[in-house]
């Protein structure tokens, strides 16, 4: 889980190279490199941010018009100076860069060292690196040949950039299951993870598939397999903009993409659903939607916070459309023998469209006959161009590693899903339809109205900025939002907090009470409503501290807890893309009162590619 970023052109690489891996910093952020193919060739790396490698730099020679960056995620190696990449072969004709994991590096290690081939780093990249040098001197004529031949003795996932020094003017780029874009300007190419780096110079773009070679000089590209087949590349136009990965003004993007919300859900639904549209209009799934209404069962997919969307889609098919449920962690089910037939539709949801696991449940799922479908944000990324159909989230990007407008994205798409199945399937009266698409178009106002209470969110983060455990409840609809307010609050504060069904309290956590627990409770008015005050009364009778997330205008637990947070009327099925804010932004506000780098916490990263 690494970022890269290649140039080939005219212009002076190393501008675009750190202002590509700032951009791409999300995905990795524990060591950075580059390398300007010029007349030296020299590798610049180093631990630490793409900052400490700018002021790393400083001084030397970085001028000329190729070149190569990263940014990284430690998978194989601590991080340090000499595990970050670029990485150089044995006889410094090859520079490369790597996104991916080399599975039978330590086969391959051990081979290329009987060989007396040396070792620097603890990397599987400097084993594909001397790979291709060692195949290169066999007497294999070109660097493309070598990497080609290299190659496929490799196990493993890989976004490549690599340079030969006896092609100076060449940069060869290749995919297999790590994603990797081609920008394409005027004899000028660029290469990334994603097109973030690539947006302010050109849209147009290349996204390249598994087993694509691309032979790139700034006269022009060829793309081939691993077989050495011609491929034709297929230029995409990108429909994203450079404001749209600016803080714009925020201290964080994290902070930003909270306070997007409102419109954020707005550009998920917008043309999908609306007052004037008296319906719900998914293009992406025109094609499926029989399969979808006969569908004997759902299987939902995820990972982190992608899978607390999924758990609200539970709720939603099931009351909604009246169909079967199971959400199951990407993770656990690819590795298991999961049942899996042409009846069921599958849906695979991820931010990214890149993480791992989520892809290989996809691939299998597929195999076993299922419909698969993909609620991604990443437009072009791997998930939405492998499943069957699907609906993009149009949130815009998300950069914070923490996510959050993604998964008030996912909520909105699930919902209009469930809305037009149960429709079809006659589940809901046309009137129930028309009343929840209502109420689904009023959400961006009430979370413009939640939003301006940040301060008072501010002021309850402050009281509990040094607890060492939180316990997050809520029940039905409430409860995925729990374990997402935990999540957010552990993984940029790095306090201990678990996401629990309030009613399950009592079989256990409930031990863990006393006066210095903050426990947050979501206790919205719904069916369960007096059933949560019972809750809050078991915490208090332990000396526990609450903090209610309670309907406007609530008195029963306003008089009960020692803070509520009030979130506007809304129908129960919408309340998880209320009741998230101020979870969010609690978890924010900790955070930065404890010095987190809230944008890029430690050990994390934005796109988790590998298992
Ligand atoms: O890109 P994805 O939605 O597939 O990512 C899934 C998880 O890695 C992601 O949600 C992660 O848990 C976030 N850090 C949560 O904030």
């Amino acid at each position: 889980m690494c970022g890269i970023v290649g140039y080939i052109g005219n212009r002076e690489a190393y501008n675009v190279l750190i202002t590509g891996l700032k951009r791409l910093e999300y995905r990795g952020y524990d060591s950075a490199g580059i390398s300007i193919l010029n007349s030296q060739s020299s590798i610049y790396k180093c631990k630490g941010k793409v900052s400490d490698l700018e002021r790393f730099v400083s001084g030397n020679n970085v001028s000329g018009t190729i070149g190569m960056g990263h940014t990284r995620w430690a998978t194989h190696g601590e991080p340090n100076d000499v595990n970050a990449h670029p990485h150089k072969s044995f006889h410094g004709k090859f520079i490369l860069i790597h996104n991916g994991i080399i599975e039978n590096y330590a086969r391959l290690k051990e081979k290329l060292m009987a060989l007396g081939i040396p070792f620097k780093s603890e990397t599987d990249t400097e084993v594909l690196v001397n790979l291709i040098e060692y195949v290169y001197e066999k007497g294999n004529s070109t660097a493309e040949i070598a990497v080609r031949m290299a190659l496929s003795e490799v196990i493993g996932a890989y976004g490549l950039v690599i340079a030969c020094t006896d092609e100076p003017d060449k940069l060869i780029a290749a995919r297999k299951g790590s994603p990797l874009v081609i920008g394409v300007g005027s004899k000028e190419y660029f290469i990334a993870s994603d097109a973030t780096p690539i947006v302010e110079y050109t849209k147009s773009v290349i996204y390249l598939n598994d087993n694509d070679v691309a032979i790139i000089s700034r006269e022009g590209l060829i793309l081939k397999n691993l077989q050495n087949d011609n491929q034709i590349p297929r230029i995409h136009q990108l429909d994203l903009d450079i404001g749209e990965i600016d803080k714009g003004g925020y201290k964080h993007f994290m902070l930003k993409e909270i306070f997007e919300q409102p419109r954020s859900i707005l550009d998920t639904f917008r043309g999908r659903v609306g007052t004037e549209l008296n319906a719900v209009y998914l293009g992406g799934l025109y094609n499926v939607t029989e399969r979808l209404v006969e569908a004997r069962r759902i299987i939902i997919i995820g990972c982190g916070t992608s899978w607390h969307a999924g758990l609200v889609g539970e709720y939603l098919f099931e009351d909604l459309a009246r169909i079967s449920v199971e959400v199951e962690y990407a993770s656990e089910f690819r590795y298991r023998n999961p049942i899996i037939t042409p009846d069921d539709v599958v849906i695979a949801i991820s931010q990214s469209g890149e993480t791992a696991d989520t892809l290989a449940a996809v691939r299998l799922a597929k195999e076993a006959g299922a419909l698969v479908l993909g609620i991604c944000n990443v437009v072009g990324s791997s998930i939405p161009r492998e499943t069957d159909a699907g609906v993009y989230t149009h949130a815009g990007p998300e950069i914070g590693v923490a996510s959050t407008k993604a998964f008030t994205a996912q909520v909105t798409v699930l919902a209009m899903m469930a809305l037009l199945i149960g429709r079809k399937k006659n589940v809901l009266s046309e009137e129930q339809y028309l009343s929840y698409i209502k109420s689904l178009t009023e959400v961006p106002g009430r979370i413009e109205q939640i939003l301006v209470h940040d301060d008072e969110f501010k002021r309850i983060a402050s009281l509990y900025k040094l607890a060492n455990n939180f316990l997050y409840l809520g029940r039905g609809y409430l409860f995925p939002v729990a374990l997402e307010g935990a999540l957010k609050l552990k993984e940029i504060s790095y306090i201990h907090a678990e996401g629990y069904p309030a009613a399950e309290m009592k079989h256990g956590p409930i031990a863990l009470i006393d006066h210095k627990m903050p426990v947050v409770v979501l206790a919205t008015k719904d069916s369960s409503y007096e059933k949560i005050v019972s809750n809050i009364q078991e915490v208090k009778a332990r000396n526990g501290i609450v903090i209610a997330v309670v309907t406007e205008g609530e008195s029963v637990i306003t008089k009960m807890a020692d803070h509520v947070l009030e979130i506007p009327v809304i129908d129960p099925i919408f309340a998880p893309l209320l009741a998230v804010i101020p979870l969010q932004l609690i978890a924010y506000h900790i955070a930065t009162m404890r010095g987190c780098n809230v944008d890029q916490p430690r050990n994390l990263a934005k796109s988790v590619t590998v298992e």
